[in-house]
């Protein structure tokens, strides 16, 4: 867990959940990015009980983002059981939600794939008004076991695709990333500008 480091209230709150590292590059990001734009950011994992490993801060800072990465076809159980038990702390929020997989870095038809399985998190946690986006993952080989190579050369080999197994493969957009990061931060100034929202200019008291 990473917060930037000074006495201000906490502005965003980034929880991502990882199997092999990737999606924790992707969280660190947009809480740099967050973090570059003046923003207190705390930047923290998920664990398979859906709890953080510090105290979930209270209450959640007026922006919220969430991640999981897609293995076999589904998000990470903690992820969605720390976002689900949430749901109901995101009124007057800035909210994001992305989803992290080798299909969105694929053929449309596989982008297609990424985007249902967004559609389909959103569903379970249900995060309504997120502002969502699918971010292309990565191949992360020097992650990998024996069962997973052999899993992942053959998946790729299947869709088309040649695997390079002797050096990890990174996929992501970084700059499409950068802009996902700046949108939440304009969502979150807009709320701002709102009276009564926590974190506010005239925010004090209210409630989620
Ligand atoms: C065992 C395994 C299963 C995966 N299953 C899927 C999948 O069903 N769909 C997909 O688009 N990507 C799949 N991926 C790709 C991951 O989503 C991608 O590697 C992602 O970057 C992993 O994030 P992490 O490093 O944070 O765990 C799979 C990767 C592995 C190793």
């Amino acid at each position: 867990m990473t917060t930037t480091t000074d006495d201000r209230p906490l502005d965003a709150l980034v929880v991502h959940a990882t199997t092999e590292g990737h999606t924790a590059r992707i969280a660190a990001r947009l809480a740099e990015r967050l973090a570059e734009r003046g923003l207190r950011v705390r930047s923290s994992p998920v664990n398979e009980h859906g709890t953080l490993p510090g105290d979930d801060p209270e209450p959640l800072p007026p922006l919220v983002i969430a991640g999981s990465p897609v293995h076999v076809g589904r998000h990470d159980p903690g992820l969605v059981r720390w976002a689900r038990g949430h749901a109901k702390d995101l009124g007057h929020r800035a909210v994001g939600l992305f989803s992290v997989s080798l299909s969105a870095a694929g053929r449309p038809d596989e982008v297609a794939d990424a985007e249902r399985l967004l559609a389909h998190l959103v569903g379970e946690t249900g995060w309504t008004q997120a502002r969502t986006t699918v971010v292309a993952g990565a191949i992360s080989w020097s992650r990998y076991g024996f069962l997973k190579r052999f899993l992942m050369k053959r998946v790729l080999r299947k869709g088309g695709r040649t695997p390079h197994p002797d050096h990890d493969e990174v996929f992501t957009d970084w700059a499409a990333l950068d802009a996902f990061a700046d949108r939440l931060a304009g969502d979150l100034e807009r709320l701002r500008a709102e009276p009564g929202v926590p974190g506010g200019r005239s925010g004090q008291g209210a409630s989620a």
